[in-house]
């Protein structure tokens, strides 16, 4: 990887003036403008004066120290001093296409798996079920699939496990409901459908009428308790609650290792608390069981006065559980911005049990808005269902394929490329966002055919291999080199070779977004490469050939780098 090569030939000169050298390698850049070279650095400014040197003498010496190193020789072309003491970097050619050659003789394009292996959780998705899926289910959904897929195949040990909402209040609703509302008939028939309807007459019921409240919260207790009747409905609703996630799983092509909801640690939970005790941490207030921590007013409650435990006793437990079974170097929990202060408690409680050495990160992110900038709702003012956003986003899909005066998808393909777009629409316009901010659903907007879309990206990808299908040559079958003759050829390759470090970059603060914006790159250098650059009609055939290998391996960054957001590419459309 360029970058992380760079490094080792500055962090060696950068010593020389300095005992913290990491702190100044992150100003390793690439050049904003290709005239002054690929990369940049500037060191010199930095550091020159503390040291009372004057910077463009220091940047001097440090190029002469890099022009020293054989490796770094072979590597640049130009090691320059500029301007008041910046350094630029060229790459050489000859360099540049050998690193081209061996990432297209490579399934992985070049890119080593970490030397040291990280074990990973990734605690993702976790609907509370038994409630219909919504829209605000599709962020921890998708990012937390992007990122498990990333640092899979960067080599880490990676368990996504969803840790369902699936022993809450909700059930003790359910239960009341089943008990004096039910419909069995209409339960055989859609066991979701009566289970939903259940639970909102529950709801509204509750929101009338305190006694009802109260009942509902006693079903809740009972099935905690180990209630024979609770428990059993509670096993009888579980798979239909189970069946429908999976489906909006399958459609989005997501799967877990592990499905160990809230329920799973229900045994578990007096055992955390009396921990808790007997460390000296938990302490009792106003009858409630609580770990008070510093510099924070409100506690973490762990058991309520009437015995009941709490959300964060559940994380608690799964906690240490996670701890025993997997000895995790980081635990990473995709989880709405709400919860922040759940997680930070949780963490700091972590710490207290002595929880030092692993990673514990809550990687949150923002409110799925509508276009009215408030969070997304129907018409009718309810949140939207899962199902329905999927089933309209490909209905739109078809309706901008068919816009498409280019198209050529054949009839058989049709209705699965249409359902590839919608799907692939949805996931990459939260992928391609800023995760910590708000974003606003658009159909129009996560379908334009321009900008950083899905089915932008899509389109490029089936754009650069129906090259392959006009000429009627296979990309395998190739004999000839990279070359690079054209500054637009030269563009798109050092782009080519920036995916290792874009992937890095994603999982560095877990960011999916750096992955997209840079395979958007990608597409972009490649459309002003095929503008420049006749490829099937190029001066001659090496340069042909040498084209084509730079549109499959083209076609083949933006395939992997889409697969690892999850987003499926089609090949005609
Ligand atoms: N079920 C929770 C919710 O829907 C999210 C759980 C996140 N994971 C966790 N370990 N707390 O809000």
């Amino acid at each position: 990887m360029i970058l992380q090569r760079l490094e080792t030939f500055f962090q060696p000169v950068l010593s020389r003036y300095t005992s913290e050298p990491e702190k100044f390698l992150g100003m390793l850049s690439r050049c904003a403008d290709p005239k002054f070279g690929d990369y940049q650095a500037n060191f010199a400014m930095a550091l020159g004066k503390s040291l009372g040197k004057k910077p463009r003498e220091l940047a001097e010496e440090m190029a002469a120290a890099v022009r020293e190193n054989p490796a770094a020789v072979e590597m640049l072309e130009k090691v320059e001093v500029a301007g008041p003491g910046f350094l630029n970097l060229s790459l050489r050619g000859e360099w540049i296409q050998r690193q081209l050659e061996n990432a297209r003789r490579d399934d992985r394009l070049g890119i080593p798996a970490v030397s040291e292996p990280k074990t990973v959780i990734l605690d993702y998705s976790s609907p509370n079920v038994a409630k219909p899926m919504h829209v605000g289910h599709i962020r921890s959904t998708v990012i937390g699939n992007a990122l498990y897929r990333i640092l899979k195949f960067l080599g880490h040990r990676v368990i996504g496990d969803n840790h369902l909402g699936d022993w809450g209040t909700q059930f003790g609703m359910i239960i009341y409901g089943w008990k004096h509302f039910r419909d069995e008939a209409a339960f055989e028939k859609e066991p979701i459908l009566e289970l939903t309807r259940l639970y909102r007459l529950a709801r509204e019921k509750m929101d009338a009428d305190a006694e009802i409240a109260d009942a509902c919260r006693r079903e809740t207790e009972r099935l905690h308790a180990g209630d024979a009747e609770n428990r059993a409905l509670w096993e009888k609703f579980m798979p239909y609650c189970l069946e429908e996630i999976d489906r909006a799983y399958r459609r989005l092509d997501v799967t877990f290792d592990e499905t160990l909801g809230e329920s799973f640690y229900n045994d578990r939970l007096p055992q955390v608390v009396k921990t808790l005790r007997e460390k000296g941490l938990a302490t009792e207030s106003n009858g409630a069981v609580c770990v008070f921590l510093e510099g924070r007013e409100t506690p973490m409650i762990v058991q309520k006065s009437d015995g009941a435990y709490l959300y964060a006793t559940t994380d608690l437990a799964t906690l240490q559980y996670r701890m025993e079974k997997y000895q995790p170097d980081a635990i990473l929990y995709v989880v709405d911005h709400r919860q922040s202060e759940h997680f930070e408690m949780l963490f700091a409680v972590a710490r207290l049990l002595g929880m030092e050495n692993v990673e514990l990160r809550h990687v949150r992110f923002g409110t799925v808005l509508g276009e009215d900038r408030r969070p997304f709702k129907t018409r009718s003012g309810d949140t939207v269902g899962l199902e329905g956003l999927l089933d309209e986003a490909v209905e739109r899909a078809k309706k901008v394929l068919l816009e498409n005066e280019e198209r050529n998808i054949p009839e058989e393909l049709w209705e699965e490329t249409s359902q590839k777009i919608g799907i692939a629409a949805l996931k990459y316009a939260d992928l391609s966002q800023n995760r910590d901010s708000d974003y606003i659903f658009s159909y129009d907007k996560m379908l334009a055919m321009n900008g950083n879309t899905a089915t932008y990206m899509q389109y490029a990808y089936a754009r650069v291999r129906s090259i392959f299908t006009r000429c009627g040559q296979n990309p395998s079958e190739l004999s000839g080199e990279i070359q690079l003759t054209h500054p637009a050829e030269r563009a798109l390759a050092m782009e080519l070779l920036r995916f290792g470090e874009a992937l890095e970059g994603s999982v560095k603060d877990y960011r999916p977004n750096f992955l997209s914006a840079y395979l958007y790159e990608v597409a972009n250098r490649y459309s002003s490469f095929f503008e420049n650059c006749p490829v099937l009609r190029a001066e001659n055939e090496a340069i042909r050939t040498s084209r084509l290998l730079l549109c499959d391996l083209t076609a083949r960054t933006i395939r992997l780098g889409l697969e690892l957001l999850g987003i499926q590419v089609v090949e005609k459309m």
